[in-house]
């Protein structure tokens, strides 16, 4: 094996497969007709890890006049598959880099004559598809888009939507099972930054998104099992990510091996250890994030909205129009579970909105709106397990402060949610609350230490490892950022880590640990900590200091919110 991970040196011959060859993009994975079954795979796996849905987004019923947009289309396997769920007058788009996967041979939907294909990048999309769409579905795009790509492809999908219209996202999340895993991740890590992909693109999501305009944020996370511990679907999901993975062997390869692989054979046999190891390994699982949003455009004038808490609508910042309270829900993803795809297009009293007696929502002023505000809160942390907790220490709070309602009542919200994420031993994600809350960090300390107080909870000392997976994701996101803020000393030094980092949060867990053994530093606010030992272990796998770490440091503790 050859020696540094991300050296680029000749290209190691290889049998190939057949890639797209659209200008400037940095697709990683073939088009053939083996991924074209893959992705139809693919597709049947997602949909039933997900309940059978293919529409996250509330829509309100179809009227038949609407159009839904498949952005990075591949098979069009999504498309053929609304095809049969919507009135013959919804016209469905499919746009993509390469032709060669659309399903030209599928005469007899096809001749329906409401679905079009065409070729295209996703980030310039046509013109005269500003505020087209109802529905813009884009799925797994994270093997094609580098950092900026993902902002102009998101402010794309902004333009062409219609105002109250709805975007939904699915992306790879993380994957685990065993040692060879961890080491695959790192060829994966090294690929990414050669072709400056993020992995994690769904960490930054949401941030970019908030930024573009959007409104009304879902998020749902699931696992697909992996091997054949786990019957049928571990196989069908094994079968899956492994030729993703499989697919990535020319890229690797051209690329001279990225300093982990020397030869197709080295290759192809750790592509079998990995199949190996996730049939061997109870567990072993990856995982899939869907993401939808509203678009925060105003109905009346077009302009963008802002979501108000306290009235639970968007509202213009032009014009200060309300949005649409048929679509303005504040909804836990508990609320869909049950909802079949059927149900969620044809029946609009299945969404969950709160409407007051004027019609307008009134979140925050019933038992009903308040659980789903600090259930919203909690699952849009991706915590949802800490709800019901959140819950009853709001309850309590409330009760025995004798609060009132309104801004009092938001901040003990997230103090609530706060609290109970730390009890779990989980992020108490302050600075996360603050920000979803549209509040700022210091009356949301406040608020977190009264309730402290006032229910007279004893927390344990919090784990300063707990913050790590935020500054991994973060830092990552900085070093990849064309316009980071990092000197380009710091850049260059940084950027050969990355590709190390799961050692780098190894080292650094392994010394939180060793601090909270010996009580060293419990007495200490746990975000400071969390970056201190974060730069270490990038110093102790670079082997010596970092150039002009307070930077670093700064910027590090921006994301806690120090
Ligand atoms: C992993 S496939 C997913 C296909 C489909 N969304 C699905 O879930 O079945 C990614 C697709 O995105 C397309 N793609 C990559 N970069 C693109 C771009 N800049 N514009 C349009 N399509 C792109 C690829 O050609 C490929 O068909």
């Amino acid at each position: 094996m050859a020696s540094s991970v991300l050296e680029v040196s000749q290209p190691i011959a290889h049998k190939t497969r057949q890639y797209q060859s659209h200008p400037g993009s940095h697709y990683v994975l073939p088009s053939d007709e083996p991924e074209r079954e893959r992705l139809n795979l693919q597709h049947r796996l997602l949909t039933t890890i997900f309940d059978n849905r293919l529409i996250f987004a509330p829509l309100p019923s179809i009227r038949g006049d609407e159009a839904f947009l498949d952005s990075g289309t591949g098979s069009g396997i999504w498309l053929l598959d609304v095809l049969n769920h919507v009135p013959p007058s919804v016209k469905l788009y499919g746009i993509d880099i390469e032709s060669c996967l659309f399903p030209r041979d599928n005469e007899a939907l096809l001749s329906r004559g409401n679905i079009h294909f065409s070729v295209g990048s996703i980030t310039k999309l046509p013109a005269e598809w500003t505020d087209t769409f109802t529905l813009v579905q884009q799925r797994l795009l994270v093997a094609a888009l580098q950092h900026t790509e993902w902002r102009v492809v998101i402010s794309e999908i902004f333009r062409v939507l219609k105002p109250t219209g709805w975007v939904q996202l699915c992306e790879a999340g993380p994957f685990k099972a065993g040692p060879v895993t961890d080491k695959f991740r790192i060829l994966l890590y090294a690929l990414f930054a050669h072709k400056g992909l993020l992995l994690d693109c769904g960490v930054h999501i949401p941030i970019w998104m908030r930024e573009a305009g959007f409104t009304n944020i879902h998020v749902e996370e699931r696992a697909v099992p992996l091997g054949q511990w786990a019957g049928q679907l571990g196989v069908d999901g094994s079968n899956d990510i492994i030729s993703i993975f499989r697919g990535m062997k020319t890229p690797i390869l051209n690329a001279g091996g990225l300093g982990l692989v020397s030869s197709e054979e080295e290759f192809d046999g750790f592509l079998d250890d990995l199949e190996k190891e996730w049939d061997e390994t109870e567990g072993a699982e990856h995982k899939f994030l869907v993401l939808f949003w509203m678009s925060g455009k105003c109905g009346e004038c077009g302009e963008t909205t802002a979501w108000d808490q306290e009235l639970a609508s968007t509202i213009c910042t032009h014009c200060g129009t309300l949005g649409d309270p048929n679509q303005v829900l504040l909804t836990s993803h508990a609320d869909f579970q049950e909802s079949s795809t059927r149900d969620t297009i044809w029946n609009p009293s299945s969404g969950s909105t709160l409407k007051g007696r004027n019609g307008w929502a009134l979140a925050g002023q019933g038992k009903e709106a308040r659980d789903k505000k600090n259930r919203t809160v909690a699952s849009r942390l991706a915590h949802a397990g800490s709800a019901s907790r959140a819950q009853t220490i709001f309850d309590q709070a409330m009760n025995r402060g004798q609060y009132r309602w309104g801004r009092k009542a938001k901040l003990t919200a997230g103090a609530s949610v706060a609290i109970a994420l730390r009890e779990a031993r989980k992020s108490d994600a302050l600075h996360d609350i603050a920000y979803l809350l549209e509040e700022h960090m210091a009356p949301i300390s406040r608020a977190f230490s009264s309730v402290i107080s006032l229910l007279q909870l004893g927390l344990a000392s919090a784990d300063p490892s707990m913050h790590f997976s935020a500054l991994q994701g973060y830092l990552h996101s900085l070093v990849q950022d064309p316009t980071s803020s990092l000197s380009p000393k710091l850049l260059t030094t940084l950027r050969p880590l990355m590709a190390q980092l799961p050692t780098v949060m190894c080292t650094a867990k392994s010394l939180a640990n060793l601090l909270s053994r010996s009580n060293t530093l419990s007495h200490l606010p746990t975000p400071p900590t969390a970056c201190a030992l974060m730069l270490l272990a990038l110093e102790g796998e670079l082997r010596s200091s970092i150039p002009n770490a307070s930077a670093l440091a700064d910027a590090l503790s921006k994301r806690l919110g120090v």
